[in-house]
């Protein structure tokens, strides 16, 4: 909270309030990080936390912790270097950068996955994901919940994103889950689709070919009122067992979300806003702070629970208050 009062301070008001809008009345939105304080603590004791590891493994990456940096658009917005110095402080903290179909720049880095929209004119998706194999991207993520970009009924509420774009370069509404396949075969690249809420959406893109799952309402950007992430995902967990990994995202603001989100099943989580916030305050440096933070606030948080490393993590660790 204190890093987004000091991004409002520096920022625009337009861009502040195009990167912290939600959809509707913000209800989802607001509800993000308060759901994840549903869950509690079960601490072990005798445990040997004299040394605890943060440290994860995921499509192949090891990363100093199960905290990725989500796909945001126009870091531009936020910072001159936008998505290279984002990239550059993920990887000094040694995380992975998840950039945007919609960022301000080309990403520079070998620690990135590629954000893909399955537009209207399928050909510029393709060129995309091919460029962005061909870059280095280590996955793609499909964004499959966002058939339209949101638009605000009351447009002065500043919900709405710079997007006038024309129609072929707009989202296909009529995305279908065959595009999992289409995307693998094209790239070469695992592909998790995201925005997904429901177990049985889970299951469709696991048989459609995903190689993972990310549990997400979009930052409640897209529909107000849509469950919390932090109460969806142990039913999805649930649904697809060992067959893929899932993440999650939406209001993980310190090392307890994480810890809650690795117990309730997600095998790391990832965060929008803060890395805007960061980016905004203190460029790559700032970035590399805030994954630095959330490292060392997760470190602390699984040795007073008795966790000396992720592998140790299981839904035994929190119970539903
Ligand atoms: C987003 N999000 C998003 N998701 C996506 O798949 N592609 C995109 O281009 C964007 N753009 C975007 C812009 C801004 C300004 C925000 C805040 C969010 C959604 C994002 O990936 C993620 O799901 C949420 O931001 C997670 O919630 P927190 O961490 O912001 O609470």
């Amino acid at each position: 909270m204190d890093l987004e009062e000091r991004a409002r301070a520096i920022l625009p008001p337009a861009v502040f309030e195009y990167y912290r809008a939600g959809a509707g009345e913000g209800i989802s939105r607001d509800e993000a990080t308060a759901a994840w304080r549903d869950w509690r603590f079960l601490p072990r004791l005798f445990q040997d936390v004299s040394r605890v590891s943060t440290e994860t493994t995921l499509f192949g990456t090891t990363i100093a912790a199960p905290v990725l940096a989500g796909p945001t658009a126009l870091h531009t917005l936020a910072h001159p270097e936008g998505e290279v110095a984002t990239a550059r402080g993920v990887a000094a903290a040694g995380s992975l950068l998840v950039h945007s179909a919609r960022a301000g720049l080309p990403v520079e880095s070998d620690r990135w996955w590629f954000q893909a929209y399955v537009l209207r004119d399928r050909s510029l998706t393709e060129a995309q994901v091919r460029d962005a194999a061909n870059r280095g991207a280590r996955a793609i993520v499909l964004t499959a919940d966002a058939p339209y970009v949101y638009r605000s009924a009351v447009p002065e509420a500043g919900a709405a994103g710079p997007d006038n774009r024309p129609p072929e370069q707009r989202q296909d509404p009529a995305l279908g889950p065959d595009a999992v396949a289409w995307l693998a075969e094209m790239s070469g690249l695992p592909v998790l689709v995201k925005g997904v809420l429901r177990p049985e959406d889970a299951l469709v893109s696991v048989a459609a070919g995903a190689a993972g799952v990310i549990v997400s309402n979009h930052g409640g950007r897209q529909l107000d009122r849509v469950v919390a992430s932090a109460h969806a995902l142990a039913a999805v967990v649930e649904a697809v067992g060992d067959r893929v990994p899932v993440l999650v995202d939406g209001g993980i603001s310190d090392g307890a979300d994480v810890l809650t989100a690795l117990a309730l099943g997600a095998r790391a989580v990832l965060v929008g806003r803060p890395v805007l916030w960061a980016l905004a305050t203190g460029g790559a440096d700032g970035v590399r702070e805030l994954f630095d933070t959330y490292r060392e606030d997760l470190t602390n948080t699984m040795a007073q629970a008795g966790l000396k490393s992720v592998a140790d993590i299981d839904g035994s660790v929190v119970r539903r208050r």
